[in-house]
């Protein structure tokens, strides 16, 4: 199946002898071991891709080549070793200047359920670059491909990609491993009337060429593979700040944009903290509401949910924490998915940083509680080996290691840090972190090294108060774990007392942030029952809220409640939002009762041709359907 798996391990043995397999002209090219590819990237690394694709949205297909330009590690090598899923390959060549091609002999392995198949290609030792002539499959993981009815503006269909974790392979054969860097040019074609944005230069005024349905791309800076991204629609560009903008469907332009205007100020203050912002714009594009994330922090171009568009930046944190992944996890990255906390966790840090700068310590503070609280409620039906943050996946889907566990449990650790050593120490340790390692992608075992390094050893009475290897490899949270208060809630928990005990008189609510009314929410007792519910609905009208963040709670608690008067609501909730955050726990909750499964099973029928495939297989397994 793998033909260079014997001179892999060998390879990955004299690197461990050389304490270090880095090629002298790339210093990120550490070699490591990463069990969710199959590609040999010890022997041979690819450095840049080269995609000209067509986009048939007819047959919800792309369908193109890729070059991949490559540089041999070991002299011996005579494969490279790409990850692919579900991808029709018709032809490979190779060739040493990138003019003349020749055909080459090429295997495609057997299909892995998680991890695709490896696609084995032959090189000789002159070859510098490989050409794949492919195509995709129509039910590609990492592309969503909706009708034109799935959109705001009805008329024109769209398609976008999502590759983290590992879903870059269903699109492009590709060392599809975070340890690998590559710089990336695209030509892609497509519809004239739409347009083509890329993680890359979407600036078109500048660097790249544009004309009707043919649009050029590149991004100069090494990047892993799962933050290529490419999105396609009837979709227009509003500035919202000098460096900053937002780029949606043409009805949701002014009000995305308004949303989002603080973005500049947002970039400068974590310049200030943190150093340079190394990808020159930022920008934003608003996806429709099938979007199975909240946000993705492809590189100058986040992509997000239009679930956050509250219209009153109440939800703009997470634009903070996918702005704040272009310090940790686009400039400094996870080798391999089980390092994901060192993505994940320093984001979430630096996220509520960002948030206490713009919006004040009080939201801050708020949005760490309720973090906190999410945390320990899931942590409660994780098992030990999943409560550690550097987690062990080996033979798993990297999704399994998306919990809340890397980003609050890291958030509480890197919290403690700032804590004891004060933030003066510790912004500057965090500074100089983003320094060494930019542009290079590390393993939790070299951030634990410079963690020792620049900020434990230096500080060793402080130290010691830090239980480090219970943070990286315990379960749980450890003793003295920080625990952050929030006036603000110590007014909303007064508040739901009063209503608790049978006061309608809550004066403050009128003034309530989102946070405060996630809070009240959560303080409501179990067994609240419909009348508890219709009595809040009465006077706060919760099943009417245009906040989808307040709503997914409420239709939650209306199923664990049973209150059938938001059932309408939930159904078309459920068949318009694709957010995973927000469907899962109510399709869990519905699946809990004969009569809630039911239900759930006649709204899914008529949901799911709309939700995106990763979307598609979490629900299928939460209702146990085999499709
Ligand atoms: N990088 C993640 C999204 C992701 C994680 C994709 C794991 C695939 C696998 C992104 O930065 C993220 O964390 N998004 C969150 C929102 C955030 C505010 C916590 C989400 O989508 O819920
Ligand atoms: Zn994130």
């Amino acid at each position: 199946m793998n033909l260079s798996r014997g001179r892999a391990s060998s390879s990955i043995l004299l690197c461990a002898l050389l304490a270090s397999c880095s090629h002298p002209e790339r210093p990120d090219m550490l070699a490591v071991t990463d069990v969710h590819s199959f590609s040999n990237s010890s022997q041979v690394r690819v450095t840049t891709v080269d995609l000209d694709l067509h986009v048939l949205f007819d047959v919800k297909t792309l369908m193109g080549n890729v070059i991949l330009s490559f540089t041999p590690i070991d002299p011996n090598a005579d494969t490279l070793v790409l990850d692919t899923r579900h991808l029709s390959i018709e032809k490979v060549e190779i060739s040493e200047d990138r003019s003349k091609w020749g055909d080459t002999t090429f295997t495609l392995g057997k299909e892995d359920p998680i991890l695709g198949a490896p696609l084995t290609i032959k090189i000789t030792p002159s070859a510098r670059f490989a050409r794949v002539t492919y195509s995709t499959s129509p039910n590609a993981s990492g592309v969503q491909w909706l009708t034109p009815e799935q959109t705001a503006g009805k008329k024109l269909p769209f398609m976008y990609t999502q590759n983290e974790a590992i879903h870059a392979r269903s699109w492009m054969p590709v060392q599809d491993t975070p340890s690998v860097r590559v710089t990336y040019n695209a030509r892609v074609r497509y519809p004239s009337g739409m347009q083509a944005v890329m993680s890359a230069t979407n600036d078109q005024t500048r660097t790249s060429v544009t004309f009707a349905g043919d649009t050029v791309f590149q991004l100069a800076r090494p990047i892993p593979a799962y933050l290529i991204a490419l999105a396609v629609g009837d979709i227009s560009f509003k500035p919202a700040g000098i460096r900053t903008g937002v780029y949606a469907e043409p009805s949701l332009l002014d009000s995305a944009a308004k949303e989002f205007e603080d973005m500049g100020k947002m970039i400068d203050a974590t310049e200030e903290l943190f150093g340079p912002y190394r990808w020159d714009r930022y920008d934003v594009l608003v996806l429709p509401p099938s979007f199975p994330l909240g946000g993705m922090e492809n590189p100058r171009l986040t992509f997000a949910t239009p679930t956050i568009l509250a219209g009153d930046k109440s939800l703009v944190s997470l634009v903070a924490h996918e702005m704040a992944h272009s310090w940790s996890g686009n400039l400094v990255t996870n080798a391999t998915w089980s390092d994901f906390w060192l993505n994940e966790g320093y984001t979430v840090y630096i996220e509520r940083r960002i948030i206490e700068q713009i919006y004040g310590k009080e939201r801050a503070d708020m949005e760490a509680v309720l973090g906190r609280q999410q945390l320990e409620e899931e942590m409660a039906h994780l098992a030990p080996r999943d409560q550690v943050l550097h987690i062990d996946l080996k033979g798993r889907d990297p999704d399994d290691g998306a919990t809340s566990v890397p980003y609050e449990k890291g958030y509480l650790f890197l919290l403690q840090l700032e804590k004891t050593f004060g933030r003066e120490r510790f912004d500057n340790y965090l500074r100089s972190y983003f320094d060494r390692y930019s542009f290079q992608s590390i393993t939790t075992e070299t951030a634990l090294a410079y963690l020792k390094e620049t900020l434990l050893d230096p500080n060793r009475d402080l130290a010691d108060q830090i239980p480090l290897d219970a943070w990286i490899n315990g379960p749980g949270l450890p003793v003295g774990a920080p625990r952050v208060h929030s006036v603000l809630f110590d007014k909303v928990d007064d508040a739901a007392k009063k209503w608790n005990a049978g006061s309608n008189d809550i004066p403050l609510a009128a003034r309530w942030s989102t946070q405060e009314w996630l809070r009240f929410l959560n303080q409501m007792p179990a067994n609240l029952g419909p009348v508890g519910m219709k009595r809040l609905d009465d006077r706060f009208h919760l099943t009417a809220s245009g906040n989808d963040e307040i709503l997914a709670q409420w239709l939650l608690m209306t199923v664990k409640q049973n209150y059938q008067p938001a059932y309408p609501k939930l159904a078309s909730f459920l068949q318009t939002v694709g957010r995973r955050k927000y469907i899962k726990p109510i399709y869990e909750e519905l699946a809990k009762t004969a009569a809630g499964r039911e239900r759930a099973l006649h709204i899914y029928h008529l949901a799911r041709p709309a939700y995106h495939p990763i979307a598609q297989s979490t629900i299928d397994a939460v209702l146990k359907l085999t499709i």
